[in-house]
């Protein structure tokens, strides 16, 4: 067979294959009617104890007590039932070893190495860590990023399009088809004020065609024009009576709206490409046409609230404040949109499953959001609908991330500090003689090295939680970040390099050949066993989003590897060639986590 046959026909997730074994064995000795948990096994999370545990002697045991004439049965207790499990693997079992019985009835159980070599085999010979089977290919919208029009990206925005970048590359891995929105700020009464503004301000561009004004700071623009606004009377009039226009399609108000989108999305680009963010644009403007018809559905429906003063609105189950669909004024707001891109989304994009990233702050909206498109009827067929709501990122004081002047961070003075620190610890290397690139290839490499950082740092947490921000500790070389993995892996590949250059052993030669994996040494089974778990963690992932589970797991794939180095001898060793083969599987699935995870790859440091 194959190595791409084997690989199509076997289960990638290991505990999925223990526990479909102990399953089978359970139904044998007690009967298919047997009601058991969802999962009846898990990894132990000692590993000195064994490498899987079952659980299901204790609900098998109470299954069993409530039949007739449990009380003359040969199974007295859990363990009875455990031990029953464990003589019925047998000793010889292909996949399963040193069965025991532990506590009131944990069955514990290890792998045959002869299994787990060839699950890496597997992989070694297609060069892929296999993702868990997808039952279906889903159309998915992944909402991120969401700038708004006229200010400056801050740290917020950087976490956003983190996220939502990593979560795209995940679900696109899977076979899912993603739709990579930037659901920008670009409609709003703000852009009366600002098309005064740059009316008085910028007169010679309107004159001009096709010419971008030439607005170096576009927060500090928005600054201004908010303050004239708020002091000047007669500013806020017209500024009122732009926005009118513009909503009616005044070709002034539009071509001046379009330049204010055109200056801020080259802002916005430059931050995309130095963090190879791929979004596509798809604003608020967009929806604004489809507002009305989102409307007439729920007065139709009998769902709509006029409120006092005239302002349209949707109660919906649980919650106090309701959706506002349209404002006193007639005027649309955040709602509106919202409602008619989940419409769109749903009806024309034929969304499976939909994931908006946001600050925490926005639960609450997108609940409603939510909640509302379930009461009209639009998620019939079982799309799902996530919000991932993030926390804020502090400053080491603990509030919020401020420059020392007290300005908000600018995200991309953020990128230039991490990548010129980075530059400055590589020549640091250069110069002490450790490093093994030259002075020409040191700012490729603290580029890839400072985004990746600002990236795995924020990734390898629980968006919810907030964190408190340090360059130091981001750009650490040891502990769980970035560059300790990048080092980890760079020192991986110099080993390949090294043997192939004084033993004369190419692994892609190995590769080529098929030589087999074998496992001689407690932590080369360690790692190889932690390397399995990918496909879990990848199931897991696609489930709630999260990517901190591809961080957590590389990091402990980067110690375990680590301690395997040191332990075993690779280069010069009569296991030279296997081992070789499990620093390669070790950086292949380094490799995918960091594809995932959006964090470029470097060669040599
Ligand atoms: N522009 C918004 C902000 O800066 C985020 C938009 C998120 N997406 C959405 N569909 N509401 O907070």
């Amino acid at each position: 067979m194959t190595a791409q046959k084997a690989l199509a026909c076997f289960e990638p997730r290991l505990s999925k294959v223990v526990d479909m074994i102990f399953d089978k064995i359970i139904r044998q000795l007690f009967g298919n009617d047997i009601a058991l948990p969802g999962n009846i096994t898990q990894a132990c999370q000692n590993t000195q104890h064994g490498d899987f545990q079952c659980n299901a002697a204790m609900p098998t045991f109470a299954f069993l007590k409530k039949q007739p004439g449990s009380s003359s049965s040969e199974y007295q207790s859990p363990q009875d039932v455990a031990q029953a499990i464990v003589r019925a693997v047998g000793t010889d079992h292909p996949i399963l070893m040193d069965l025991q019985v532990n506590g009131p009835g944990f069955v514990l159980c290890r792998l045959q190495p002869a299994f787990l070599e060839q699950h890496i085999n597997g992989w070694l010979f297609t060069g892929q860590l296999p993702f868990p089977p997808i039952s279906q290919n889903e159309i998915c919208v992944v909402d991120f990023s969401s700038p708004n029009i006229a200010k400056e990206m801050h740290v917020g925005h950087l976490r956003s399009t983190i996220i939502g970048e990593s979560v795209c590359r995940v679900l696109e891995a899977a076979g899912h088809y993603v739709h990579r929105v930037n659901h920008v700020g670009d409609w709003g009464t703000q852009f009366g004020m600002l098309i005064q503004y740059l009316k008085e301000e910028y007169p010679q561009v309107i004159a001009q065609d096709g010419a971008l004004p030439n607005i170096s700071d576009l927060t500090e623009f928005y600054k201004n024009a908010k303050a004239r606004f708020d002091a000047d009377a007669d500013f806020k009039k017209t500024s009122q009576t732009n926005v009118v226009e513009l909503q009616s399609g005044d070709p002034q108000c539009l071509k001046i709206w379009k330049m204010l989108c055109d200056v801020s999305r080259l802002e916005f680009e430059k931050v995309y490409q130095r963090l190879d963010v791929n979004v596509k644009e798809c604003g608020e403007s967009f929806y604004n046409p489809k507002i009305p018809a989102v409307i007439e559905e729920f007065e139709k429906a009998g769902r709509l609230s006029i409120e006092e003063g005239g302002a349209k609105c949707v109660f919906v189950e649980g919650m106090k404040v309701p959706l506002m669909l349209q404002k006193s004024d007639g005027g649309y707001g955040y709602d509106s949109t919202d409602m008619a891109a989940l419409k769109y989304r749903l009806f024309e994009l034929k969304a499976d499953r939909i994931i908006a990233i946001t600050d925490l702050g926005q639960n609450d909206h997108f609940k409603l959001v939510f909640a509302g498109g379930k009461e009209i009827g639009w998620l019939q067929n079982g799309q799902r609908l996530k919000h991932i709501g993030f926390g804020t990122v502090n400053g080491e004081d603990g509030k919020r991330f401020k420059t020392r002047s007290g300005e908000t961070v600018r995200l991309v003075d953020l990128l230039d500090e991490s990548v010129s620190r980075m530059e400055s610890k590589l020549r640091e290397r250069i110069q002490e003689g450790k490093a093994n690139i030259t002075e020409e290839e040191v700012h490729e490499v603290a580029e890839a090295i400072g985004y990746g950082a600002v990236k795995y740092y924020d990734l390898r947490r629980n968006p919810t939680s907030s964190y408190k921000f340090s360059y130091d500790e981001m750009l650490s070389t040891s502990g769980d970040t970035a560059v300790y993995l990048l080092y980890a892996r760079v020192r991986l590949e110099s080993i390949a390099a090294k043997a192939k250059a004084e033993f004369n052993v190419d692994v892609e030669d190995l590769l080529r050949q098929q030589h087999p994996v074998k496992i001689t040494h407690p932590s080369e089974r360690n790692l190889v066993l932690h390397l399995q778990k990918y496909a879990d963690v990848m199931e897991q992932t696609l489930d709630d989003l999260y990517p901190y589970h591809i961080c957590d797991y590389v990091y402990k794939l980067a110690n375990a590897a680590s301690e395997f180095v040191t332990k075993c001898r690779v280069l010069g060793d009569p296991e030279m060639s296997n081992r070789l083969l499990l620093c390669h599987a070790t950086t292949l699935a380094m490799h995918q986590c960091f594809d995932l995870l959006g964090i470029r790859h470097i060669k040599r440091i």
